[in-house]
């Protein structure tokens, strides 16, 4: 049995990597039975308390440092929370979570809402506040540091063309539908880019930049910065390069940052900087999208469920179909 001296290496193979699909799908399955409801507060509650409940089967002293807020805002899984079957016993683990990624689009039963988590060694994962984080992403294969957020969207989508040998308006780039991204869609456009616009879900729109079937080269936008922690945890494990920057709207969002020990509020985070060590990505679809299918209840009372679940010390993917009987 582990205890809470286990060597920090063997710290994740512990607590059973595979296991932590089992929390997504929980969390995804109950989300689904709200898909299309138009309810996004019962959808998220569901799944939150069923991500929650599913944490309990691991034998882990885990805390979460990504959550659904602060104690005071979120009863449950709130920043600081124990999760995990064997508190003060179990290997320490940090877990980032979004238990549905994409509230909006399951309530509308658009594409691409996950149930998403992502585990680290205790100090792995950045304490990311919940403000918004100025994102650029691009998949694996490029020379490092070929991205660069201090540079502008057109630099930027140059650099890829040239290494990836195509003109700048081959290059196609994901950003959320946001009035606050004009310009930057207006910029992309006059340069040729083919811009894909996704409603929510900037997660799967990350990880979309490693798929070559998604034909979508970079990512660019403000997002959250939880999600950003999460995307980046999930290329920890199956290579790109991100960059992001924590953007303030007033006083008290820095003083959230300061809270959480963050002193540099114009750094540029790269991956080793938000998931850093071993890490573990995982998650589970739960309407269908670029990254996996939804979760599908057939006839018989039987569901299926499509998740991934990545490693970052070994770069292993698995990727997991399920079947389940209610
Ligand atoms: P929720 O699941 O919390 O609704 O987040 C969806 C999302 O689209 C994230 O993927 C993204 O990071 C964030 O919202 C963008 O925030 P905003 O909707 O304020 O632009």
């Amino acid at each position: 049995m582990s205890d809470s001296n286990t060597p920090a290496s063997k710290v994740l193979d512990r607590v059973l990597v595979l296991e932590m699909v089992r929390v997504t799908e929980a969390a995804a399955i109950a989300a689904s039975k709200l898909i299309g409801r138009g309810d996004e507060k019962a959808a998220d509650h569901a799944a939150v308390e069923a991500m929650r409940k599913a944490f309990d089967e691991l034998y882990m002293d885990g805390t979460v440092v990504i959550g659904e807020g602060e104690r005071d805002e979120a009863p449950m899984l709130f920043i600081g929370e124990k999760v995990g079957g064997a508190p003060g016993r179990g290997p320490k683990i940090d877990i980032a979570l979004d238990p549905l990624e994409g509230t909006t689009i399951t309530a509308k039963a658009g594409p691409n809402s996950l149930a998403v988590l992502a585990a680290a060694e205790e100090g792995g994962l950045l304490n990311a506040p919940d403000v918004y984080m100025d994102k650029l992403a691009v998949g694996p294969g490029y020379p490092e540091g070929i991205i660069d957020l201090d540079k502008s969207p057109t630099e930027n989508v140059r650099a890829v063309a040239a290494a990836k040998g195509v003109k700048p308006e081959e290059i196609i780039v994901c950003v959320l539908d946001r009035p606050r991204h004009e310009e930057l869609i207006a910029e992309l456009r006059s340069i040729g880019c083919g811009v894909v616009l996704i409603g929510d879900g900037d997660v799967a729109g990350v990880i979309a930049t490693t798929d070559e079937d998604t034909t979508i080269d970079m990512y660019m936008g403000s997002g959250g910065a939880p999600e950003g922690v999460l995307a980046a945890a999930a290329l920890r494990c199956v290579g790109g390069q991100f960059n992001g920057r924590l953007l303030f709207r007033n006083d008290d969002e820095r003083a959230r940052a300061r809270k959480w020990g963050i002193e540099d509020l114009n750094k540029v985070y790269k991956l080793e900087d938000l998931a850093k060590g071993d890490c573990i990505f995982a998650a589970t679809g739960v309407t269908s999208g670029s990254l996996l299918q939804g979760v599908k209840r057939l006839k018989g009372g039987r569901m299926t469920t499509e998740s991934v679940v990545m490693r970052a010390s070994s770069g292993t993917v698995r990727w997991i179909k399920g079947e389940h009987r209610i």
